[in-house]
């Protein structure tokens, strides 16, 4: 039976890349207003595809963009609640793309191996798509799926999932089923298939420092008038001490030792920064000193400024000091670390480094907690043996150092533990310019959610 489930995804693979590039042509960019539209869109779009598999689907507003919701129940079989996201980050900059980011094609990074080009080809439409290509194919050649099926995907999740957690509570009864499946982390390598057992958490926040009432010559007022660049420079060079870690106080409140057997594994996977910073053009790791590189990228907690704005930044010179200047600051989260605290505590951390004649806004871009996952899920035991057989390698259980903001709320709010299974690589460029999705990926990773799906329901 999975052998004619996948035998019709390997032929149909070519119709399925047209489906996703379809996908990948629509400007989902979800955290600029000026792509509403195109957010509506890409919603209409996978409601579309859904109904074309027997689903039946609808979209719901929340106060950003709308989410697609698709029900295809089956009584007496355990019920699924598949997430992903339709939107996509901003292209920016756009001089940097080899092909534009919203016409998808087909590139030969290396001989014989060849990837999906598109903003959105893996982050997190080509990721959707393995899914949804594995319930057609099971619905093409079984006529039903082996489990009931809920589909929500929406359209804010690279803008902190804006709004849907109040959407989640108020349409809980909607949303029942026995866990979670997401498909929008990574793989360890290209041969080795993982499931992400945690997730970090965020608290994204911005300052903005104002000093003078106008931009000031600074020749007739340097040395006397305060400048708003210093100040925010100064906030964001205290945010670390000397061995990487983060000054704020009681930031590490809540953070737990990885245990000493999950740490063994993570070792056995030999990442040095030889091999993860190589493929960046870096070799010297940054955080704290006394952690390994593996922990620092998945367990331990972080601050990056992601953004930093002030003064003259055009051609040549302006001998000028800025009426101010703004930084954008975000801190991932492990185990209990709690975002309201830290957000305090970083409020705080910022007004006492802003002198009494200036001003300062502090605003807020999102906040949630990291989520850590049962490691003995029975779902997680089953699609463990479905990954196996589809790649021929055990896949390992790591830690993802990004962040899923809704993960957290399944728990919470509907109870559900999630499993986290993806195809994404190291090298995707995701967020950044020539995004691509392995077709390896697309391919097995479609097989692979056909098998889970069998797995699932046995
Ligand atoms: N798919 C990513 C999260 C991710 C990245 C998981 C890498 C595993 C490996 C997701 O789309 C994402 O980018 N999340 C943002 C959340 C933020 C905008 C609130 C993130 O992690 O920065
Ligand atoms: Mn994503
Ligand atoms: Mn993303």
């Amino acid at each position: 039976m999975i052998d004619r489930v996948l035998g019709d995804i390997d032929t149909d693979l070519d119709n399925a890349l047209a489906r996703l590039f379809d996908w990948l042509r629509i400007q989902s960019i979800s955290t600029d207003p000026a792509y509403a539209g195109e957010c509506r869109r890409a919603a209409e779009w996978v409601r579309g595809e859904l109904e074309a598999l027997g689903f039946k689907a609808h979209l719901s507003e929340t106060s950003l963009h709308p989410v697609v919701v698709g029900h295809k129940p089956k009584p007496g079989a355990p019920h699924v609640l598949f997430y992903g996201h339709y939107d996509v980050q901003p292209v920016d900059p756009l001089e940097l793309w080899e092909t534009p980011p919203f016409e998808p094609l087909l590139a030969e990074l290396e001989p014989g191996r060849r990837v999906i080009r598109a903003r959105g080809a893996c982050d997190d439409k080509g990721q959707v798509m393995t899914f949804v290509e594995a319930c057609r194919a099971w619905i093409a050649t079984e006529g039903e799926l082996p489990v009931g099926v809920t589909v929500l995907i929406e359209g804010a999740e690279e803008n902190g999932s804006k709004g849907l957690p109040e959407w989640l509570a108020a349409n809980k009864d909607e949303l029942k089923a026995d866990y979670a499946l997401v498909c929008d982390t990574g793989m360890w390598d290209r041969g080795t298939p993982s499931i992400t057992t945690s997730l970090r958490g965020l608290v994204y926040r911005e300052i903005v420092v104002k000093a003078a009432d106008r931009d000031l010559h600074s020749g007739m007022f340097g040395g006397a008038a305060r400048n708003p660049i210093h100040v925010v420079a100064r906030i964001v060079a205290d945010l670390h001490d000397e061995n990487g870690r983060v000054t704020l106080p009681g930031f590490y409140d809540g953070v737990p030792e990885t245990p000493p057997e999950i740490l063994a594994q993570w070792n056995a996977l030999g990442l040095t920064p030889e091999t993860f910073l190589g493929q960046v053009g870096l070799s010297i790791p940054a955080g704290e000193k006394d952690r390994s590189v593996i922990e620092q990228i998945q367990s331990r907690p972080t601050c990056d400024a992601n953004g930093i704005v002030g003064g003259y930044t055009g051609e040549g010179s302006k001998t000028v000091i800025a009426a101010q200047a703004s930084a954008k600051i975000s801190f991932r989260l492990v185990g209990d670390q709690d975002p309201q605290k830290i957000s305090a505590a970083f409020e705080a951390f910022v007004r006492e480094r802003v002198p009494a004649d200036c001003r300062v806004e502090i605003l807020d871009h999102s906040a949630a907690r990291a989520i850590q996952l049962p490691y003995d899920m029975p779902a997680l035991v089953k699609a463990k043996a479905a990954l196996a057989a589809e790649w021929g390698k055990e896949p390992v259980a790591i830690g993802s150092g990004g962040s899923i903001p809704i993960v957290g709320d399944f728990k919470r709010t509907l109870g559900l533990d999630t499993l986290l299974v993806g195809f994404g690589l190291d090298d995707d460029r995701v967020h950044s310019p020539n995004e691509k999705y392995d077709l390896s990926s697309f391919h097995k990773g479609a097989r692979s959610w056909a098998r889970i799906l069998g797995a699932l329901g046995s």
